[in-house]
């Protein structure tokens, strides 16, 4: 039934040689995409206590993309594009979460991250909380943290976890029982583990918002599920950590980012999933035509302006290269999600992704999508995923700008209310200073039965 090859299984690929040391005990050459400080040996040993090694290439920000998105987003996010833009701008302050492998054992893994002082995202709080400590969770929504640029070695923010209690009610409707992310108020950074053949990696290095795409998404048990864009395959490992599907089809069209995937999948998946998880080819835009209303749940994490890394283009003709090429974004955007709408089945869900804070790439798509489908039913996120989560990640929903008059506006922000159109078609994480997750964009669409 689907045009899909087992591609994984055959796979082969090279390996390092590792030293003799521990794997931990390793610095990765391929971790994230810009600098960051790495947790040596003796740090994650505790013995520098918890001294952080800055690497020693920096790297400079690129004059065009810099100032399209100071203008972009200084009109769409106001004040909060300038701490973001802080945070942006340096990628010593930058945090990295750690999504342990259930499929491997990891008590050792576990306990290190423990004794360094990380704590687990998505572990509810033991006891109830007050209305009025609610209440000053969700207020702490849109408010930038800090104005200052954090550094590596000692001044970002401590998360405070006392100081903005979430109700645990609506931590327990998260479907997170089995997986594991550890994240860390500091930006420390595991070294990335090398692939050795026969063995499973422990855990995967990611930005921590990029679980909250799968969390909506909420795979059970037992169902079929597609990634339209998966390489190089972050969210379905995440995916794979809360559910057992019947089915995870990881399509990515490109050969050598599907490489890329093959890649990730056996270096955390035991073989015995290998009829479960499958990889194939297609372009996105026609999966819907050729496996129409197949699918339980689809993701479709798109091709987009990547905030991140678009910054940190290696010259300023790249940068307007990419910046040329970010206008035609949105239009595939519009055709990836439709593909996904038609291969959901009815009564099914699709959650629409990017990494990008640029609202023609993340409402505007949803927006234009919805005015075609009157089947499709946007899904408020605000409740369900921003208000519980608030401590971790710094959350907004939509700017004067778009999506909304000036005078609701201004009337949400007189009470202080966030009004559900305002987030009727998504959610945006904005990274903040102490809190530097994101940039991540989600928005959830049911298909009506
Ligand atoms: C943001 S990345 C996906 C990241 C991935 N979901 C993860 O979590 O690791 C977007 C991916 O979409 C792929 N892509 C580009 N055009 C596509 C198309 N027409 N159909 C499907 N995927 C496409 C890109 O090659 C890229 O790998």
């Amino acid at each position: 039934m689907f045009s899909v090859r087992v591609f994984w299984k055959t796979i082969s690929f090279q390996t390092e040689k590792l030293p003799t040391c521990r794997w931990w005990l390793l610095c990765s050459r391929d971790c994230h995409s810009a600098s960051g400080p790495c947790l040596g040996a003796n740090e994650l040993k505790g013995a520098r206590n918890n001294q952080v090694t800055k690497r020693k290439r920096e790297r400079s920000s690129c004059g065009p993309v810099l100032d399209l998105f100071d203008q972009q987003y200084r009109e769409e996010l106001g004040k909060l594009w300038l701490s973001a833009r802080s945070v942006l701008l340096d990628p010593h302050c930058w945090q990295y979460g750690v999504m342990l492998n259930r499929f491997t054992a990891v008590t050792d893994v576990t306990q290190i991250l423990q004794s360094q002082g990380f704590s687990r995202l998505l572990t509810a709080p033991p006891t109830p909380v007050s209305h009025l400590e609610y209440q000053a969770g969700k207020d702490s929504l849109l408010s930038a943290h800090c104005s200052t640029t954090c550094r590596a070695d000692d001044s970002c923010p401590q998360s405070d976890s006392s100081s903005h209690p979430l109700p645990s009610e609506r931590l327990h409707s998260l479907p997170h029982h089995s997986l594991q992310c550890y994240i860390h108020p500091r930006p420390l950074r595991l070294p990335s583990q090398v692939h050795r053949p026969g063995q499973l990696k422990q855990y995967y290095l990611l930005n921590a918002a990029s679980l909250l795409p799968v969390l909506a998404l909420q795979v059970k048990d037992g169902e079929k599920v597609l990634d339209l864009c998966s390489a190089p395959g972050g969210k379905a490992l995440a995916i794979m950590q809360c559910a057992t599907p019947a089915l995870l089809c990881c399509n990515e069209p490109d050969p050598h980012r599907r490489d890329w995937l093959a890649k990730t999948l056996e270096s955390f998946l035991p073989h015995s999933l290998n009829s479960t998880v499958i990889v194939s080819a297609q372009d996105g835009r026609f999966f819907g035509q050729s496996e129409a209303s197949t699918f339980d749940k689809v993701l479709v994490d798109a091709p987009c302006s990547n905030d991140r890394s678009w910054l940190y283009s290696c010259s300023s003709q790249q940068g307007e290269q990419r910046l040329k090429e970010r206008a035609r974004l949105p239009a595939l955007q519009v055709q990836l999600l439709q593909s996904a709408l038609s291969a959901v089945r009815p009564g099914g869900l699709v959650v629409y992704s990017t990494c990008t804070l640029s609202s023609s790439e993340n409402y505007a798509v949803v927006e234009r999508v919805l005015k075609d489908f009157p089947e499709a039913i946007p899904e408020d996120l605000w409740e369900e995923i921003a208000v519980p989560l608030s401590k971790n990640f710094t959350f907004t929903s939509a700017n004067p700008g778009h999506g909304q008059t000036s005078l609701e506006f201004s009337l949400q922000q007189q009470n202080n209310v966030i009004s559900s159109y305002r987030h009727r078609f998504g959610i945006l994480v904005v990274p903040q200073p102490g809190k530097t997750w994101g940039p991540m964009f989600l928005s959830r669409i049911r298909k009506k039965k």
